[in-house]
C-alpha cells in the first residue's frame, strides 16, 4: 500500500475534567448526564470512528489542599458508561482506562470479558499504572509502588488477565486455571465464557523508557502525548523499533496521540478561534495553577498580568496532589522563563504558549491534509481526538472533515467488520488453551 493511500485510526476522546475543555462556553454540558456520552458516542460512530475513549481519575485532585476547581463536577466510573453505551452504539469500540495497581486481575479481567460480550466484540482496556502515592491512598493497601514494581505488576496483570480471557475453550467448556507470579498466586475457574474477541484490545499509556517497553511486549495501541511532528516521528520510530525482539511485526502495534483541533470556515478564522480558545482555557486563575504546578510553591501572591517568579520550583513539593508534574521542573522552568523574556510575556501568556496550543488549526481542507500528512510521515498510525466542547466537540469534525478524508481514500466510508479488533486490523488471538 502507498503512503498516500494508507488508512488513519480515529477515537474520541471523552472530555472531562481538564482545562481542555472550555467549561465557560453557553454549550458545554454535563460530564455525568448520560445523554453527554451518549452524544459524543453516537457522532463518533456516525462518522465510523474505531473508538470511544475514557480516561480514569481514582481520586480529586487537589490543589494547595483545595478541591481543583475541575474536579468537583465529578467523574463516573468507565467500564459502566461503556456498558451503557454499548446499548446504543453498533459497532464503534468502547475504551476504558483502569488502573492496574490497585485492581486484581480475576475481576478485572471478568468485567473486561463481560463489556466484550454486551457489546459483541467492542472492549478495550487502557492500561495505566498511576503516577503518584496520592491516588493510592484512596485503596486498601494504600501507598503505591515504585515505577519499576508498577511496571511488573501490570505485566503480570495483563497476562493473567489472558490467561484467564484464555481458560474457556473456543467451544464453550470452562477449564481450570493456575497462575502463580510475583504479584498474583490464584488458582479457580473463571467465571466468564471466552468474548468474541478472544481478548478485549489492551491499549497502553505511559512515557516512560519501561512504559515504552510494556507497550512493545504487551500493547495492541499506545496512547501518546507526542502530537507534534518532530516528537511523533521519534516516539513511533522508538516504539515500533523495540517490536522485534518481542517476535511482533510493526502494524500490530497502533500509535495514536491524543491530540486537539479548531475548524474554522477558512485557516484564518480558525487560528482566530484557536487563539480565543486558548484565552479560555487559561483564565487568570489557570494560570497560576499551572505554573504552581511547574513550581511546586505557593504563588498566589503572584499577578497573573505581570512576569514569572524569581525562585526556583521546588522540585519534591506535594503542592499539586493526583496531577502528573511534566519533566524536570527546573528545565521546564528555566524553558518557560527564557520564553518570557524574548517574547516579553506575562505568567498567562506563558501559560496560554506552552500548555494551550492546538495541534491541528484550520479550515476543514487543510485540517484533513495535515492529519494524512502526519501519518503519512510515520508521525502515527491515527489520532485519539480529544474536543474541547462536552459534549458537541466533535460534531463539525464528523460533519466537516471525516468526508474530507474518505474522499481521500485514508479514512473508511463503511466499518468493515463488527469488532474493534476488525476496524483496527488486528488478529484474534490464537486460543492458548
Ligand atoms: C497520554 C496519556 C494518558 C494517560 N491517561 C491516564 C488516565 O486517564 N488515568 C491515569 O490514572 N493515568 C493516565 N496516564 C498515566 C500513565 O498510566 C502512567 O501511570 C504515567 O504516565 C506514569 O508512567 P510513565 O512513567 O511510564 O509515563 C496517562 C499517561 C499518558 C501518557
Amino acid at each position: 500500500m502507498s503512503t498516500a493511500t494508507r488508512q488513519m485510526h480515529l477515537a474520541a476522546h471523552f472530555p472531562g475534567v481538564n482545562n481542555t475543555t472550555v467549561w465557560a462556553d453557553p454549550r458545554s454540558g454535563s460530564q455525568i448526564d448520560f445523554s453527554s456520552f451518549e452524544h459524543l458516542a453516537r457522532t463518533a460512530e456516525r462518522g465510523r470512528f474505531d473508538f470511544f475513549f475514557l480516561a480514569e481519575g481514582l481520586r480529586l485532585r487537589e490543589h494547595n489542599g483545595r478541591i481543583h476547581d475541575l474536579d468537583v463536577l465529578g467523574r463516573p466510573e468507565s467500564l459502566t458508561v461503556l456498558a451503557a453505551l454499548a446499548a446504543v452504539t453498533d459497532r464503534l469500540g468502547l475504551a476504558a482506562t483502569v488502573n492496574a495497581t490497585f485492581n486484581e486481575p480475576y475481576e478485572l479481567a471478568r468485567r473486561l470479558a463481560t463489556l466484550d460480550h454486551l457489546s459483541e466484540g467492542r472492549a478495550a482496556w487502557n492500561v495505566v499504572t498511576s503516577f503518584d502515592a496520592f491516588t493510592g491512598e484512596n485503596f486498601r493497601r494504600g501507598g503505591y509502588l515504585d515505577r519499576a514494581d508498577r511496571y511488573t505488576r501490570a505485566a503480570e496483570f495483563v497476562a493473567t488477565a489472558r490467561e484467564l480471557w484464555d481458560t474457556w475453550t473456543p467451544d464453550g467448556t470452562p477449564r481450570p486455571f493456575a497462575h502463580r507470579g510475583q504479584h498474583f498466586a490464584i488458582e479457580g475457574e473463571f467465571t466468564v465464557p471466552r468474548s468474541p474477541q478472544g481478548h478485549p484490545v489492551v491499549i497502553q499509556a505511559g512515557d516512560s523508557p519501561d512504559g515504552r517497553e510494556f507497550a512493545a511486549s504487551t500493547a495492541d495501541i499506545v496512547f501518546t502525548r507526542h502530537g507534534t511532528l518532530e516528537s511523533g516521528r521519534a516516539f513511533y520510530a522508538d516504539v515500533k523499533a523495540r517490536l522485534a525482539k518481542y517476535g511482533r511485526e510493526p502494524d500490530q502495534l497502533k500509535i495514536m496521540p491524543g491530540v486537539t483541533f479548531v475548524l474554522g470556515d477558512s485557516d484564518a478564522e480558525a487560528q482566530e478561534r484557536a487563539a480565543e480558545i486558548r484565552r479560555r482555557q487559561v483564565s487568570p486563575q489557570n494560570a497560576l495553577l499551572a505554573l504552581e504546578q511547574v513550581w511546586g510553591r505557593d504563588l498566589s501572591a503572584y499577578d497573573p498580568d505581570g512576569p514569572l517568579p524569581d525562585i526556583d520550583p521546588d522540585p519534591g513539593s506535594s503542592l499539586v496532589q493526583g496531577r502528573v508534574r511534566h519533566g524536570d521542573p527546573l528545565a521546564v522552568a528555566a524553558r518557560w522563563r527564557a520564553l518570557s523574556e524574548e517574547k516579553g510575556l506575562s505568567i498567562r501568556q506563558t501559560v496560554i504558549e506552552t500548555t494551550g496550543r492546538q495541534s491541528f488549526i484550520g479550515s476543514p481542507r487543510t485540517v484533513a491534509e495535515q492529519l494524512t500528512e502526519f501519518v503519512a510521515a510515520d508521525a502515527a498510525d491515527g489520532f485519539i481526538l480529544v474536543p474541547h466542547l462536552t459534549p458537541g466537540g466533535l460534531d463539525d469534525f464528523v460533519d466537516r472533515v471525516v468526508p474530507l478524508l474518505q474522499e481521500r481514500g485514508v479514512f473508511r466510508s463503511e466499518y468493515g467488520g463488527p469488532t474493534l479488533r476488525s476496524h483496527l486490523g488486528l488478529a484474534e488471538p490464537v486460543w492458548k488453551g
